[in-house]
């Protein structure tokens, strides 16, 4: 099974699809993971985003794993553990023009559809109910208001470490949704099929919940 979580930063995405993997039993791939690692791959090079066909050439040699280790999810980027440095503020800046070049995003998708075969998966990001996985059996888009996703945000970089002002997270997810929403391959939309959950006004625990019930209902339907 397939359920598919897309929205826009800030959005729960991350936080619920952990909660409902846990919940479920389900595994979770957190896609927006791998174009945080060709972001980073991209910095340890010192490329810029204008080396777009050095940034293409780096593809075959980023090798991704996710791993739980002691409970938490970690993300290992040609055997080291990146889980911290894929979310620094560098990262941040770029990893939106990376993932809107149109070969990263063929080949990450492919990659995407490899991690997840034959297995049950809850994936979130972008594109998944519209590109990577059409044929999902559960897809919901996740939404909140752009001011609200920035305050989660900024708290969340606190809790890690990263800093930026509230000012620069909001500029921040502001261009990241509009780039995000104008990919010429796996732009951010909602998918056909979708059922739109609005979390501005929800507790993690309600939006958990709500989706909770939309995939046991339709587990029942088959
Ligand atoms: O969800 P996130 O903030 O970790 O995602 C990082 C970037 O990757 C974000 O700018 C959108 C992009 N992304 C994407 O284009 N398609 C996905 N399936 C997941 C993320």
């Amino acid at each position: 099974m397939i359920v598919a979580i897309d929205g826009p930063a800030g959005s729960g995405k991350g936080t619920v699809t952990k909660i409902l993997a846990d919940r479920l039993g389900l595994i979770n791939l957190d896609t927006g993971a791998t174009y945080r690692c060709v972001a980073l791959m991209t910095l340890k090079n010192n490329y810029t985003l204008e080396d777009e066909s050095k940034i293409v050439d780096l593809l075959p040699n980023i090798d991704i794993e996710f791993k739980r280790e002691n409970g938490e999810e970690k993300v290992f980027l040609n055997g080291e553990d990146v889980t911290k440095e894929i979310r620094s503020k560098e990262v941040n800046k770029i990893v939106s023009q990376v993932s809107g070049i149109t070969p990263v995003r063929i080949y990450m998708a492919e990659l995407q559809r490899k991690m997840a075969k034959g297995k049950d998966v809850i994936m979130e990001g972008r594109d998944i109910g519209t590109y990577v996985f059409p044929n999902a059996e559960v897809k919901i888009y996740l939404d909140a208001d752009v001011e609200e996703r920035a305050k989660r945000r900024y708290k969340e970089n606190l809790e890690k470490g990263v800093d930026m002002s509230y000012e620069e997270v909001l500029d921040n997810i502001k261009k990241r949704d509009e780039n995000d929403k104008n990919k010429e391959i796996g732009a951010l939309k909602v998918a056909d099929g979708a059922i739109i959950v609005d979390t501005t006004s929800k507790t993690i625990e309600e939006v958990a919940n709500e989706i909770e019930n939309i995939i046991k209902l339709h587990s029942k339907k088959d």
